[in-house]
């Protein structure tokens, strides 16, 4: 293939960003991370919860030392219904009411059909699908309040492609469109938009750590459209349309963020 010149990076500002309050699951690593660190350059407020303590207090002290709002963050185990709930309430006293909420968390363990006992059915669910119904029903009376707001559902586009190594996984991240579209008619009365973000293979640290290896390097160029590997801010760019008043329109949809794979 003939070399190509670097990608531009000549990207959107949001002016209605600015000032925006942003509530995101799983802030401290990957296309989480990408996000807190992409609407705090937008002038957004984020909050964030995650249970990785180390990573997510360096990202909040490298945003600040950017000069950009200090991230709000909690240390937060997710499966954890109540503990989740109690952090979206103290964010809202710390902040204020939140207009987007992203549903980032998630955790793409690798299992068999013959392994999977009650028990890890049960954690799978608890990481992968139920935090984003209990944040949207945290976060929704103040997007009521505010008079509007997003909500981001992360889906994945690896069930659709029949990834097969994850099935307790696919089964979670295919009810997110589910999840999107069976709450955007009711919360889009109140012109709460819900919307899923499926990416394609994204190259985070953990994805580069566990799973991408000489075959993978041959999927992406056998499967991909588009030459270049998926990054997580190519994602988090999605993010900010979606939360932005750019995309006040949009609801009820799935946009796909693969380069092409889908
Ligand atoms: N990276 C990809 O290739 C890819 C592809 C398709 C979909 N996605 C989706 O994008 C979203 C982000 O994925 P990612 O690749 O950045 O994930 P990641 O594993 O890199 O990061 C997830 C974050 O969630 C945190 N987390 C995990 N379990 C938690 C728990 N129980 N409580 C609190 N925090 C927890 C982790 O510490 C981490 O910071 C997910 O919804 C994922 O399904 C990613």
């Amino acid at each position: 293939m003939a070399s190509l010149p670097p990608i531009s990076t000549k990207l959107a500002h949001y002016p209605s960003l600015q000032g925006q309050r942003v509530f995101i699951t799983g802030g401290g690593t990957g296309i989480g991370a990408a996000m807190v660190e992409a609407f705090a350059q937008q002038g957004a407020q984020v909050a964030f919860v995650d249970f990785a303590e180390t990573e997510s207090l360096a990202l909040v002290d490298k945003i600040a030392a950017a000069g950009h709002v200090k991230p709000w963050f909690c240390q937060c185990d997710v499966r954890d219904v109540p503990a989740l709930q109690k952090a979206v309430a103290d964010a809202t006293t710390a902040l204020g009411d939140f207009s987007t909420l992203i549903n980032n968390v998630a955790r793409d363990d690798r299992h068999t059909l013959e392994s999977v006992t009650p028990e890890y059915w049960e954690e799978r669910m608890a990481v992968n699908q139920r935090p984003a119904f209990f944040a949207i029903q945290a976060i929704v009376p103040g997007m009521k309040r505010l008079g509007g707001g997003s909500i981001i559902n992360f889906g994945s586009t690896g069930w659709q492609t029949k990834g097969s190594t994850y099935p307790c996984y696919a089964i979670a991240k295919s009810a997110v469109n589910g999840l999107t579209r069976g709450l955007a008619g009711s919360l889009g009365q109140d012109r709460i938009r819900v919307n899923t973000i499926s990416p394609g293979w994204v190259m985070t640290e953990r994805q580069i750590k566990m799973w991408l290896n000489e075959e993978g390097e041959k999927d992406i160029q056998r499967n991909q459209c588009l030459p270049d590997k998926l990054q997580p801010s190519d994602v988090a760019r999605m993010a900010l349309f979606l939360a932005s008043d750019d995309g006040a329109m949009c609801t009820a949809q799935e946009f796909k963020v693969d380069a092409g794979w889908n």
